[in-house]
């Protein structure tokens, strides 16, 4: 079998069983363990368990590859690299909020090339392989098309730190005029996944990590959907646009003057 079906196969079944242990560990109101980059951007004992398992079932099947995850940071180097968030939508975990996901892709000489988002609460799991397409529940996903800027639904999402927070409400400001309507669902992993089901047009966000948009990415991509950053660059921390050609050059053109990678 092709490697990228094999890595899919694993993120999918890495994917699933970290979502049943948080369904099965999940208390009723999970208790915030530390904060990391703001006072509102929380680790629960729940993210750091997720992650220590799923580098467990990864470390047992590829014990040399690479491993960046968003509590535990990047250990070992190497061709092959798995890119993990245990919890994804942590706020939305928190809370109670049926909007929070397991997101675990791999990447093979830095081209993500397998992912799969798993949407614990609602029992959906996103998968994709490089050029397999995307797929939900044995159903082959394909991003809207043909859909313009002012009858587009566009999800976005907003950092922890509150000048980056402002610059983005801005931006928005600019936008929500020009489009049917917005979007935060709260976790990025699923709002790249809903751009893939055509449950939103497009999206785009500024400050994401690999961890959030790596498998997402990738299943949107799959879907036909267009991921990248703004002026040609490849879709980075800097911004992350997504949506089928077309809208994504309107909301490129509409964010661009904007200046939507600054923080002040
Ligand atoms: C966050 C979510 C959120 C996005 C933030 C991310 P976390 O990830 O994906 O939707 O707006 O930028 O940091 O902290 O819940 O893993």
């Amino acid at each position: 079998m092709e490697t990228r079906v094999i890595f899919g196969h694993l993120v999918e079944e890495i994917a699933r069983e970290a979502g049943e242990m948080l369904l099965a560990k999940r208390p009723a109101r999970p208790e915030v363990l530390a904060t990391k980059s703001s006072p509102t951007d929380v680790v629960t004992a729940l993210d750091r368990a997720c992650e220590e398992l799923i580098r467990s079932r990864i470390k047992a099947v590829r014990p040399d590859d690479a491993i960046l995850g968003e509590e535990g940071g990047e250990a070992g180097e190497g061709r092959v690299r798995w890119i993990v968030d245990p919890i994804d939508g942590t706020v939305n975990f928190l809370y109670g909020l049926p909007e929070w996901a397991v997101s675990i892709a791999v990447e093979v000489d830095g081209e993500v090339v397998a992912g799969a988002v798993n949407v614990v609460p609602r029992g959906e799991v996103f998968t994709a392989v490089k050029g397999g397409g995307a797929w939900l529940a044995g159903e082959r996903l394909r991003c809207n098309t043909g859909v313009p800027l002012e009858r587009a639904l566009v999800a976005t999402g907003f950092g922890y730190e509150s000048g980056r927070r402002r610059v983005q409400a801005e931006i928005l400001g600019h936008v929500l005029p020009r489009v049917r309507d917005i979007r935060r669902g709260g976790a990025a992993s699923s709002d790249l996944c809903s751009v893939a089901a055509g449950r939103v047009d497009g999206y785009y966000e500024r400050g994401l990590n690999p961890w959030d948009y790596a498998a997402g990415g990738l299943i949107a991509a799959e879907a036909g959907a267009r991921v990248g950053g703004l002026s040609g660059r490849p879709n980075s921390p800097g911004f992350t646009l997504c949506a089928a050609s077309g809208l994504f050059e309107e909301l490129h053109d509409l964010l661009l003057p904007l200046d939507p990678e600054r923080d002040a």
